[in-house]
């Protein structure tokens, strides 16, 4: 069967989307005729997305009156161009920004691309669910404090898992300090629409906030908006770098479905926000009544800055069932096809197009496989497993970061000595070595789990003791370990 076959087959054989893209395959809110039959060039009448002045124009126009934005711009190629156009905007070459550490990989590669020094922002790690916190403004405060000479704030909110930091706090912060606020927003897309839903980013005063419209709203893969508000970013600049990163023919279809998109939230926003949330709020209430499985419940949230309800954060943590035992599970005897594994926990993606009886399989398959799995420990807020190898397999001296960088944060995090830019190190000669045999060597790769695409190794970073051990349990758990060139995950680039 070829590509096409495929995902015919797919579309007919069951399997419910906890994941993106967020139409849901539903074609309830999504209509289109054949997309051959749409599928133009920028021919006379359809205006031209890379010099807008008619009918793309007043789609941005509109996009822009929507979220609040001074300017919007329609993204063809997802949050990744978004974050490569505003971050290479607002730096010149080997400038120094402040980067929350659990970034996308394009934040990294918008490093990379202008030779970025970064000063990474530490999350806090949540001991029970094993994930991501929100960043905390204060740090950002004193990061800032030492480093006057930042020309940039980049961070992610909500991060993959929904949570979110306070980023009216922290672009009051930044506005103070006279620095350019970027949120990387990709997962937010659909914040500002309904009360019980957070404010977006551009309404809580970020300078540029983008948007995957794919992630949790009814609109094509690969379409994005970036939003541009107030004075400190200069909007000619972030379109310049559009023109550069985006494709010369960009997709008639794509656009025209973010224009759907936005048409749909103008004039039904309300109504499907409304009953999404219902559906939400008696979702969380049934999940109270699991007893071993735990579910991240948005509705009584005491230690996060806040949670986005979309994202549904399973957690089998403290259980005799692995993360990626319970997406199998799902995906095998009750055919869900979840976002995200990760060790402890898997991640559903929800949105607008989501149905009853998608949220019903999920509930039934969440009991069922609750009754079967027994508690091994308890697992809490400030704890990491027992015997933890991460915790006891640290040499004193393999980690030893930057000591602005350390304030505040869990031992949990993998922190990095940076031994060159991520440029440098990926333009010296190199060899390629085992893994395991990486200690003490500098990489010339980056180390991700996908999703979500957070490096939790650098090009420039130093391997050690700790970091391999990590990655081995990851492979033992059956993650997908990505970024070397190896497909294996088994040998690592090195500098030479
Ligand atoms: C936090 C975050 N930012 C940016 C991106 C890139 O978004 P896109 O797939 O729209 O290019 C992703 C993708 O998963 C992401 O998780």
């Amino acid at each position: 069967m070829n590509l096409y076959e495929s995902l015919v087959k797919y579309s007919m054989d069951g399997y419910y989307p906890m994941h993106m893209p967020g139409h849901k395959r539903n074609t309830m809110w999504n209509h289109m005729v054949n997309p051959y039959g749409i599928d133009i060039t920028e021919i006379e009448g359809f205006d031209n997305l890379h010099h807008a002045e008619s009918i793309l124009y007043e789609g941005m126009e509109r996009a822009a009156r929507l979220y609040g934005a001074g300017h919007t711009a329609y993204l063809i190629n997802g949050s990744t161009v978004g974050l490569l156009a505003g971050i290479s905007a607002c730096t010149n070459k080997g400038d120094k920004v402040l980067v929350a550490r659990n970034s996308h990989k394009a934040v990294y590669n918008a490093i990379y691309l202008n030779e970025l020094k970064p000063v990474y922002i530490y999350p806090q790690k949540d001991g029970e669910f094993g994930i991501n916190c929100g960043l905390n403004p204060s740090l950002i405060e004193d990061l800032l404090i030492k480093n006057q000479d930042a020309k940039l704030i980049i961070i992610t909110s909500p991060t993959y898992e929904g949570i979110i930091s306070d980023v009216s706090a922290i672009s009051a912060i930044a506005h103070r300090y006279g620095v350019p606020l970027l949120v990387d927003e990709a997962h937010g897309a659909h914040f500002g629409f309904h009360k019980d839903f957070p404010r977006n980013a551009i309404k809580c005063g970020a300078d540029i906030v983008i948007h995957s419209l794919h992630k949790t709203l009814p609109s094509f893969t690969q379409t994005a908006l970036i939003h541009v508000n107030g004075t400190l970013v200069n909007y000619d600049n972030v379109k310049r770098y559009l023109s550069i990163y985006q494709s010369s023919s960009p997709s008639y279809l794509l656009m025209s479905s973010i224009e759907q998109c936005i048409s749909l939230l103008e004039t039904k926003g309300e109504e499907l926000f409304d009953s999404y949330h219902k559906q939400l709020r008696s979702f969380y209430d049934k999940m109270n009544g699991l007893s071993k499985i735990k579910v991240l419940n948005p509705y009584q949230n005491t230690r996060f800055y806040g949670i986005d309800p979309s994202k549904i954060t399973i957690s089998v943590k403290g259980t005799d069932m692995t993360g990626v035992r319970l997406y199998e599970r799902l995906l095998e005897q009750y055919k869900i096809q979840m976002e995200l594994v990760s060790m402890d926990y898997v991640l559903g993606m929800t949105s607008i197009c989501d149905t009853k009886e998608g949220f019903q399989r999920l509930e039934e398959a969440l009991f069922a496989i609750d009754n079967e799995v027994t508690i091994v420990y308890e697992a809490k807020q400030d704890d990491t497993k027992p015997n933890d190898t991460k915790q006891n397999d640290i040499k004193p001296d393999d980690t030893k970061p930057d000591a602005t960088q350390l304030d505040d944060i869990t031992a949990d995090f993998i922190l990095p000595e940076i031994k060159l830019s991520s440029y440098e190190a990926i333009h010296r000669p190199f060899e390629r070595i085992l893994f395991s045999e990486g200690n003490g060597r500098i990489s010339a790769e980056y180390v991700y789990l996908y999703p979500p695409g957070i490096p939790i190794l650098v090009p420039g970073e130093l391997i050690n003791h700790r970091f391999i051990a990590q990655i081995n349990e990851y492979k033992e758990n059956g993650l997908s370990v990505q970024g070397t060139e190896d497909i294996e995950a088994n040998y690592i680039k090195v500098v030479k």
